[in-house]
C-alpha cells in the first residue's frame, strides 16, 4: 500500500498546487490514500468547510489538523459531520470532531491518529500526547496492522522520541507545523517510517507559504500583524511511504512537485 502524506497546506497557492499538481502526482506514485494537514488552508489560517471541500476534490483523502484547527468558527459547527477531518485526538473529550478515524483503502481497513505536540504552543494546551499515543495506537492496532500516527508538533526532538515512542507500534510517525521538509526520511529499527516534517504545499519561495516581505516586518517591530500568503512558486511536497501486509513500512521518499498553475 502506497500512502502520500502531504505537508501544510498553505493558502491559495497550496490549494492551487494541489488542484492541478495532485492527481498526476498520485498516479506517477501510484498511491492509494492521501493525507493532509489542511490547517493552514484558509489563508494559512485554519480552514473553513468549503476549503475541506476543495482539497477533496482535488483528491486528499484525509485531513488533518493541530494547533489551528478551531481558528475558523465554521468548522467549529461542522467538523463533527465530516468524515475525512481529523482534529487532533488530546483535545478534550467533549470538543466536537474526533482525532482517530478508520478509513478504508481498497479491500483494507486504515487508522490515522492525529495528535498536537506541547512544545511553543501558546494556545491551545492540550493533553499530553505522550500518556496518550501508546494506548490509541494498541487500540487501533485491533482492528488494523495500518495505523499511520499524525504528529503535529513545533521541536525537532519532540517529533523525533515520538517516532521512537512508537517505533515497531505505529506504521509511521509523520510530523507536521514546521512547513520546511525535513531530510530525515527514513525507517526505524522496528519498521516504522518516519520524518520530522513533511513541509508544505503552498510558495516554495515564502517563509512557510507566508510573504516574506510581511514576515521581515513582524520580526522587526514586534507588531503582530496577520501574516500574507503568498502565491510565488507553487509546489507540492510530502512523503511517499510504502507499507507490507504486516503494516511495516518498506520505503519512504520526499516527495517534491512544482506545480504550474492554469488561469
Ligand atoms: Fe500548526
Amino acid at each position: 500500500m502506497n500512502v502520500l502524506f502531504l505537508g501544510e497546506n498553505v493558502g491559495r497557492c497550496g490549494t492551487g498546487a494541489l488542484k492541478y499538481g495532485l492527481k498526476t502526482l498520485k498516479q506517477d506514485l501510484a498511491i492509494d490514500f492521501t493525507v493532509i494537514n489542511g490547517e493552514g488552508t484558509s489563508m494559512g489560517y485554519g480552514i473553513m468547510s468549503d476549503h475541506v471541500k476543495l482539497l477533496i476534490k482535488a483528491g486528499v483523502d484525509a485531513v488533518c489538523l493541530g494547533e489551528k484547527s478551531f481558528f475558523k468558527i465554521d468548522i467549529v459547527d461542522n467538523i463533527a459531520k465530516m468524515d475525512k477531518v481529523l482534529r487532533p485526538a488530546n483535545y478534550p473529550e467533549t470538543v466536537p470532531g474526533t482525532g482517530l478515524r478508520y478509513f478504508n483503502v481498497n479491500d483494507k481497513k486504515i487508522c490515522i491518529i492525529n495528535m498536537l505536540g506541547m512544545m511553543s504552543f501558546q494556545f491551545p494546551h492540550l493533553n499530553n500526547p505522550y500518556l496518550y499515543a501508546e494506548d490509541l495506537v494498541k487500540k487501533a492496532k485491533e482492528v488494523t496492522p495500518y495505523v499511520f500516527f499524525i504528529f503535529h508538533a513545533q521541536a525537532t526532538a519532540e517529533k523525533t522520541s515520538m517516532g521512537y515512542l512508537l517505533n515497531g507500534k505505529a506504521s509511521c510517525v509523520i510530523g507536521t507545523h514546521g512547513k520546511v521538509l525535513t531530510s530525515d526520511a527514513g525507517i526505524l529499527s522496528e519498521g516504522t517510517a518516519y520524518i520530522t516534517d513533511t513541509g508544505r504545499c503552498g510558495s516554495s519561495l515564502s517563509v512557510g507559504g507566508f510573504d516574506p516581505e510581511r514576515e521581515i516586518y513582524k520580526y522587526s517591530t514586534a507588531v503582530p500583524v496577520h501574516s500574507k500568503e503568498c502565491l510565488q512558486k507553487p509546489q507540492i511536497q510530502g512523503v511517499c511511504v510504502s507499507f507490507d501486509e504486516t503494516g511495516k513500512a518498506q520505503f519512504i521518499k520526499t516527495v517534491i512537485k512544482d506545480v504550474l498553475l492554469e488561469n
